[in-house]
């Protein structure tokens, strides 16, 4: 694909694979169960898929549609649709949003890939040292940068050669493949000693243990999880062809990647309290539990610890080049610049940003930026819990009181007359209502708490 000719998805099931592959990543497998375990189990999970229904579902609808009828890059999409307006500053503000999350989701996608290579490390020590194997690695000043470029350099290529090539392929055979594993260790860890306890952590409510900043989490981790809230669905839209279903679609695709969050939580958990390890950990939890779980299982461990960790890298690949491509997609269509430029030069800036965020777990640990978060946690706090739930409360914004919800309900509908979900006035109701008004009492509950 060359500059500004845009490319297509080549079938509807590739598309979808190919949203799903973006929304399928890090996000449910590490971010979601250590996020989980930090703020308190069963009553976050239950506020979290509140979040999901209710304001994401309509997000991921109207990221799709907006990026279909303008065939742009998000900038651009509001450039067309409100020429003359200030609007476009909401794309900015979620390409923005896109430089950071990849500069630290490049980091752990280097975790993820080293790890295709230590099973020799955690599995030889029984899994009581898969902790230390795991701090030992992300505290050295070195490797993990290396597995950093790493992971950055794969998705560079990726990106250069356009997205739609080759994902559509790999995502309609590596995502299933995926899921039996996480079922075949799901049963592992249900079965072993002790376990009982972390399903009920995982699958019992308790909402006393619920907060402000719990429930802002669960927002911010919706939006990450579902791609949604910095144009990348919106850039994913512009490759749509028209007769594409986006209702039907946005439905398919949010609730693929509910279930492999969910089933990670199924999978990590149980394990978690088996291991006797804490559920609020924080961000090595997957690292230090999955290994754990393959120790447990003998010489067979082996094998499967690096079929998991090849299937979580590509995961993670899937979802980072959607990020590098919303950034260069901008780049190619705004300032015109050849994909193969914008691709690179983004890639080694946001590979650059990602650096403090690797060093920040080991020689620069001592730097503390929001609530004493490491830098790493504060890019992911700033990025996920406030600028990617503020650009999708001022898209359901531009839609619901600017544009027009009738408008976005024809653009969203065409295609999807063969039968299927439609928008119509629900979707309405929660664009211009229930969303907004949502977000905006989850924002006023976590300034109150300050
Ligand atoms: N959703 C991906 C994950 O769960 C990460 C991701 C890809 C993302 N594209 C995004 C997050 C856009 C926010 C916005 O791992």
């Amino acid at each position: 694909m060359e500059n500004n000719t845009r490319g297509t998805w080549g079938t509807r099931i590739g598309f979808i694979a190919a949203a799903a592959g973006s929304a399928v990543g890090l996000g449910n497998i590490w971010k979601f169960p250590y996020i989980t375990g930090m703020y308190g189990g069963a009553a976050f999970v239950i506020v979290y898929l509140l979040f999901v229904v209710l304001v994401c579902i309509p997000v991921m609808s109207s990221e799709l549609l907006i990026g279909r009828l303008t065939s742009k890059n998000p900038v651009g999409a509001f450039k067309e649709l409100a020429p003359k307006s200030s609007w476009w500053l909401v794309g900015a503000m979620g390409i923005l949003a896109g430089f950071i999350i990849l500069s630290f989701y490049s980091v752990i996608g280097g975790w993820a890939i080293s790890y295709i290579f230590k099973s020799g490390a955690y599995m030889a020590s029984g899994g009581e040292n898969a902790a230390n194997v795991f701090v030992g690695f992300i505290t050295s000043p070195v490797a993990p940068l290396v597995w950093h470029a790493i992971f950055m350099a794969i998705c560079i290529g990726i990106v250069m050669a356009g997205v739609e090539k080759g994902i559509e392929k790999y995502s309609k055979i590596l995502m299933p493949a995926l899921i039996v594993l996480m079922l075949i260790l799901i049963i592992r860890s249900v079965t072993l000693p002790g376990s009982t306890a972390g399903l009920s952590f995982y699958l019992n409510p308790d909402f006393s243990k619920l907060s402000a900043e719990g429930i802002l989490a669960a927002l911010g981790q919706a939006f990450f999880s579902l791609s949604l809230g910095m144009g990348c669905m919106i850039t994913y839209g512009s490759y749509l062809k028209k007769d594409s279903n986006i209702p039907t679609d946005s439905y398919w695709i949010s609730g693929a990647d509910t279930v492999i969050a969910l089933l990670a939580g199924l999978m990590i958990f149980p394990a978690v309290f088996a291991f006797g390890l804490e559920p609020g950990a924080g961000p090595g939890l997957t690292f230090i539990t999955v290994p754990a779980v393959f120790a447990s299982m003998g010489a067979i461990g082996h094998f499967f610890g690096i079929l998991f960790f090849t299937l979580l890298t590509f995961a993670a690949v899937t979802s980072a080049i959607s990020l590098l491509e919303v950034v260069c997609a901008y780049f190619i269509d705004e300032a015109k610049w050849s994909r193969k430029k914008a691709t690179v030069t983004m890639g080694i800036i946001i590979f650059l940003i990602g650096v403090p965020c690797s060093l920040g777990q080991g020689v620069w640990s001592h730097i503390k930026i929001i609530g004493g978060r490491d830098i790493l946690d504060s890019l992911d706090f700033v990025a996920s819990n406030i600028f990617l739930p503020l650009g999708g409360f001022l898209m359901l914004i531009f839609i619901g009181w600017f544009w027009g919800t009738d408008k976005a309900i024809k653009a969203g509908n065409e295609g999807a007359a063969k039968g299927g979900i439609t928008l119509g006035s629900g979707y309405a109701f929660l664009v211009k209502y229930v969303a907004p008004i949502a977000l905006i009492i989850v924002f006023i509950m976590k300034v109150m708490e300050f």
